[in-house]
């Protein structure tokens, strides 16, 4: 029997397996995603991922960069194609996202996986006791949880980020992005926090640390 109140950060899903292909042209070039319900916007790629992939900024140099709260994966497999000398980690709670995620990297880079480390985790709980930090950290992030839990959330990526490193996320004007670009301008006020790019109530954040 399928549990009732399970939502797309639901960790183990038991809601009806339904499989979908999106295709969707993103910096140009043609992607495909094999997706299934209990994920994030399984059905098409959802506006404001769209909007911060074509805004994103992505490091030509190899770099070490995070899709945090992946999805089916189509910001880090972006990130990976622009960027084909970089490490790509991808985490999400959810175990039917990161396996969909796993068979989209092999479908978009059939030959070369090896980059490509897809984790099931809570947030950062993957990397505690490791010695790892990003040039770029990337999200789309699940505001259905709350303000609270995503400023909570951002208090923590300083200690996962390179010098220089940066912060590039999404978040709509009604679900409190105004708001949220107070709260983080006071965290780290020594940090610079940016709007990049803001399009169909969608304002793309960039935050650069020192
Ligand atoms: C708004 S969706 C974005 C998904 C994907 N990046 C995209 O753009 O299509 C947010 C994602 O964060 C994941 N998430 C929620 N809470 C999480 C947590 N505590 N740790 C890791 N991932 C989480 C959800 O499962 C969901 O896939």
């Amino acid at each position: 029997m399928e549990r009732k109140n399970q939502h797309y950060y639901t960790q183990f899903p038991d809601t009806n397996l339904k499989m979908h292909t999106v295709s969707e042209s993103m910096r140009k070039h043609l992607f495909v995603f094999k997706t299934v319900s209990g994920v994030f916007s399984f059905k098409k790629i959802d506006l404001g991922t769209k909007i911060l992939i074509e805004h994103m900024t992505i490091p030509e140099e190899p770099s070490v960069l995070l899709d945090l709260g992946c999805g089916y994966g189509p910001i880090g497999i972006v990130l990976g194609y622009i960027s084909p000398k970089s490490n790509i980690y991808f985490i999400d709670l959810n175990r039917r996202a990161t396996w969909c995620c796993k068979g989209n990297v092999k479908i978009n880079f059939p030959y070369s996986q090896k980059r490509f480390k897809i984790l099931t985790h809570n947030y950062f709980d993957a990397f505690k006791n490791k010695n790892i930090k990003f040039e770029a950290i990337y999200m789309n992030p699940p505001m259905r949880r709350g303000k609270k839990e995503f400023i909570n959330l951002c208090k923590e990526i300083p200690k996962y980020l390179k010098s220089n490193g940066f912060f590039q996320f999404v978040i709509r004007k009604k679900l409190g992005a105004p708001s949220i670009f107070e709260a983080l301008k006071n965290i780290n006020p020594q940090n610079k926090i940016e709007v990049l790019f803001k399009r169909s109530g969608y304002w793309v954040f960039n935050w650069i640390f020192d």
